[in-house]
């Protein structure tokens, strides 16, 4: 047994909380969550409201500065930020690095972390001018990129930003816009993409956003660091879940065989899980997920897709998952990632783009904590502590003496 106490002589005593299940890393005015009542807000407006009369880019505005904009204050806002969505045309030569097959979340790990090679003035993270323009230029920048990616993976060459159209409209047609065809944006779609981001735009202290958090309290170039929150995102326990949660329902296949799965999802000795259901803070219904499903509902109808044999799978394993024991007892409730992929699916986007798609929404919420981060006066850089359970000191032996 290892005396912890003189191992770490003159060091206070610390938890040990594996997952941080029950540890605050920080204080935060962002965003609010009440995970047994099933509430979300950002800056205390509930999430329910800002879907429904809001829109992506005063969400960002509020998240950023702690209050909704007023209308100058909006136009001032949504005109800087379109004057930056443009990327250097250097930035063209890292897409054709990368394989053309190759994931689209790995190279926007690559794209935005080369980002900081670009813009050296953005190191300066102590000038609060620079943290506005480093927090502009991410959010303007991330649907550029975000469509490049998605170009590159398909062959097609990369389209412009289109300063004329709105946030999430220009994000649409610099993904489907091929220079040979007329393109016009489908109002009822942009605004149910424009509502998923605002969805998305962020929720306290999960894993990617602690990622950022720790990497800019070192005082880390904020584009590596939005890297570093994107490449947590990734996994499939976290934002990878929309792609897994779809690629269940189409391995699922029909109604039939929900009960199969069910009991798969039951039984201890099979890792497998419910994709898009569980949630580490919600205990109750995710309340993203209900605005999420009739968001799906929307799209399907506005694209005219009346059967869709994948939504048919996931109202009914739904529906027995909510009624089932096991998940009643364990408060597993579908999560955002649930209804988000058949949405998205619908749209056009390949699976492939779902989480960067939840990226590009989330960047504000991330980059709103690093700014309340390196403004609060307290802050220190991330270190958590470990329990030591190796061997204790020991003398090294000559190679010859091992046994
Ligand atoms: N299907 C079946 N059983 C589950 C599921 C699920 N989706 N989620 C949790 N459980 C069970 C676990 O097996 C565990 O059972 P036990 O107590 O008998 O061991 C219990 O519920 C608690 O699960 P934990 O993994 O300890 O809960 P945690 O809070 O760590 O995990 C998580 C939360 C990762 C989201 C989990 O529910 C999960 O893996 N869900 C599927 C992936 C997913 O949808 N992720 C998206 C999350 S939302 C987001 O990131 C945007």
């Amino acid at each position: 047994v290892i005396d912890i106490s003189k191992l770490y002589a003159g060091s206070k005593m610390f938890t040990y909380d594996p997952g941080f299940t029950s540890t605050a890393s920080c204080e935060s005015k962002i965003t609010y969550i009440d995970g047994d009542e099933g509430v979300l807000l950002y800056r205390g407006y509930p999430i329910e409201q800002l879907a429904e009369n809001g829109n992506f880019l005063e969400t960002c505005y509020l998240l950023l500065y702690g209050e909704l904009p007023t209308a100058a204050q909006y136009e001032d806002f949504a005109s800087r930020v379109t004057r930056h969505t443009m990327v250097h045309e250097q930035m063209n030569r890292f897409f054709s690095g990368f394989r053309r097959d190759a994931h689209p979340m790995a190279v926007m790990v690559g794209t935005v972390g080369a980002l900081s090679a670009f813009y050296h003035d953005s190191l300066d993270i102590a000038d609060p001018f620079q943290r506005m323009v480093a927090s502009i230029r991410m959010i303007a920048k991330m649907p550029t990129i975000a469509a490049m990616a998605y170009k590159y993976s398909v062959g097609q060459p990369f389209v412009y930003p289109k300063n004329s159209l709105d946030y999430t409209a220009n994000f649409l047609q610099m993904c489907f816009s091929i220079p040979c065809e007329e393109y016009k944006v489908d109002p009822v779609l942009s605004r149910a993409l424009d509502r998923i981001f605002i969805l998305h735009a962020d929720h306290e202290q999960n894993a990617s956003t602690s990622t950022v958090r720790l990497a800019g309290s070192s005082g880390a170039n904020p584009f590596a660091c939005i890297a570093a929150g994107i490449a947590c995102l990734w996994g499939p326990a976290h934002g990878g879940a929309n792609e897994a949660a779809l690629a269940m329902l189409q391995e699922i296949g029909s109604v039939e065989r929900i009960p199969e799965y069910i009991a798969k999802a039951k039984d201890k000795n099979d890792p497998f899980r419910l994709m898009g259901f569980g949630h580490r803070v919600y205990k109750n219904y995710d309340p993203r997920a209900k605005i999420m499903q009739k968001t799906c509902h929307e799209v399907l109808t506005t694209l005219g897709i009346k059967d869709d044999p994948l939504l048919d799978v996931a109202i009914e394993l739904e529906r027995i998952a909510l009624h089932d024991e096991y998940f009643i007892e364990k408060k597993l409730y579908p999560n955002i990632d649930f209804y988000s992929g058949i949405t998205l699916k619908a749209m056009g986007f390949p699976t492939s783009m779902f989480t960067v798609l939840f990226a590009l929404a989330r960047t504000v919420g991330w980059i709103a904590q690093w700014k309340e981060m390196i403004e609060d006066p307290s802050q220190k850089i991330g270190r958590p502590r470990q329990l030591y359970t190796g061997a204790t000191r020991r003398d090294y032996i000559a190679v010859e003496d091992r046994v």
